[in-house]
């Protein structure tokens, strides 16, 4: 019979600073994939759905609280960064007796929700649980020492080990779940007797031994879930670990991937059937593809919705858009953030779309700018035409009908307005609104000067 689930508390430490990052910007925000370390484990905890989560932050202070957000997140400060034990103190006065508590590191971002629940899973009132992950490599980590019937005695950190504990390969993750009311029992008898003079919160795993309450462990299913980030380098390996996870996932759904070495998926990204992404695309979630989308070379989507059919040609950059169906994008297209395409819309080389809404079928195929703009189906945009949106100090709309015909260069000085089939001659500038199914042209007449010449070199 399921024990009545109790309310959870989820403990992210973040305190400390990193020394090893050498950087300027605190440990848990150095980015993995895009997002600060400590967004990923929000993530994670999030998805277990807890009461609250409380994120335990020294170093950095105010960037840490400015750069993530999550439901029912506090924050709680510890000043001086005096060990592991000491940090989950520091949140303890916030979290009630009843509550389960879950540890876990704001710098351990890969941590997958699914070993959390079965590991939350194993917690009962005479029960911890333990996450322990068996590394090739243990040096630095402290090291569960069980006995011979295979029950976990405590935890020795790697300072503090005799030359036979260094060589037990099972080493402690840090993520821990046990109820709150033990937890704040054995955290008021906490020492700093050891070689860091630090609050270890591994020492707790002895307490609970000689208190009669069982450590449950449970080996973490792959070490690079439980693996921490202490430098560029573990930085990097994560990176390329995430990477081809997230790639190889794509691949099972039935994605064609020209390279899974060069191919980068960041957040969530859900695609279609046969879809393919060739060479160097960045995909920023969410990102949604249609049946039959084709990303070309070089290309950066973030946000993006696109519909069935469409073709990405290389070289593109396309932020918070969606794209219709049978849409033929780029080379080099920019789309920038709130802008709709409708199905069968064709946009060419050194065209920049921003913040409007373009019709089925319409087509700027070369060099322009659509700003601030709404334009109707089947319009045809010639090249360098650009909508003149900014005055200096405000930003002014275009709205272009349905079918109309905007001759090479023109000139739209917003807020304007182009009727329904409305054609405008080449090199216009148009500061009026030009009526429906007429010419509208604004030039100049051409004159030539007879016996004109060249200045000769003197
Ligand atoms: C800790 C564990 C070790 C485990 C390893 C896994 C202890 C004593 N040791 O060692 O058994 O194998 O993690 O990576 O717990 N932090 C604070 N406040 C503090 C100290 C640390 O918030 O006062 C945070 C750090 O920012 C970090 C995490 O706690 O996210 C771990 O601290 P760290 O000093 O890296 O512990 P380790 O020595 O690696
Ligand atoms: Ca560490």
């Amino acid at each position: 019979m399921a024990a009545p689930s109790r309310p959870l508390s989820i403990v992210i430490l973040a305190a400390g600073q990193g020394k090893r990052m050498k950087s300027d910007l605190p440990k848990v925000l150095q980015p993995l994939a895009g997002h600060p370390l400590l967004a990923h484990v929000l993530d994670a905890a999030t998805a277990l759905e807890p009461a609250l989560i409380h994120v335990v932050y020294g170093h950095g202070g105010e960037a840490v609280r400015l750069a993530v957000r999550a439901e029912n997140l506090r924050w709680v400060q510890q000043a001086e960064q005096l060990g592991t034990g000491h940090a989950v103190q520091c949140a303890l006065p916030g979290i009630p007796d009843e509550h389960t508590v879950l540890v876990l590191y704001g710098d351990v971002p890969l941590i997958r929700t699914a070993t959390l629940r079965t590991l939350l899973a194993l917690v009962a009132p005479k029960r911890m649980a333990l996450l322990t992950a068996k590394f090739d490599a243990p040096e630095g980590y402290g090291r569960i020492v069980r006995n011979a019937k295979g029950q976990v005695l405590r935890i020795v950190e790697q300072r503090d080990c005799s030359a036979r504990e260094r060589r037990i390969r099972e080493c402690n993750t840090g993520v821990l779940a046990v109820h709150a009311k033990h937890l704040r029992r054995w955290l008021a008898q906490l020492r700093p007797a050891n070689a860091q003079r630090e609050y270890y919160l591994t020492d707790i795993v002895a307490m609970a031994v000689k208190d009669k309450v069982a450590i449950d462990p449970l080996v973490a299913p792959t070490a690079i879930e439980v693996q921490g980030v202490n430098d560029k380098l573990q930085l990097a390996l994560l990176e390329s670990e995430y990477r081809r996870a997230r790639v190889h996932a794509l691949m099972q759904a039935g994605v064609t991937v020209i390279d899974p070495a060069r191919l980068d998926v960041r957040g969530s990204v859900s695609c279609g059937r046969d879809v393919v992404l060739d060479v160097n695309v960045i995909l920023e979630g969410p990102v949604q593809l249609g049946d039959g989308v084709r990303i070309d070379a070089n290309c950066v989507l973030s946000q993006v919705q696109v519909g069935s059919g469409t073709n990405i040609k290389p070289n593109c950059v396309i932020e918070r858009a969606h794209i219709g169906a049978a849409c033929e994008i780029g080379p080099f297209t920019r789309i920038r953030p709130e802008t709709t395409l409708h199905d069968g819309v064709h946009l060419g080389n050194f065209v920049e779309v921003k913040k409007s809404d373009i019709g089925a079928g319409t087509k700027a195929n070369h060099l322009a700018y659509i700003g601030d703009t709404t334009v109707g189906s089947r319009v045809n945009i010639g090249a360098g035409s650009v909508t003149c949106n900014y005055d200096g100090a405000n930003k002014w709309r275009t709205q272009i009908g349905d079918g109309v015909f905007i001759g090479s260069g023109t000139m739209m000085v917003a807020p304007v307005k182009i009727g329904d089939g409305a054609t405008i001659g080449a090199g216009s500038t148009i500061t009026k609104d030009a009526p429906p199914g007429k010419l509208t042209l604004e030039r100049s007449s051409q004159h030539t000067v007879e016996h004109w010449q060249r200045p000769v070199k003197q």
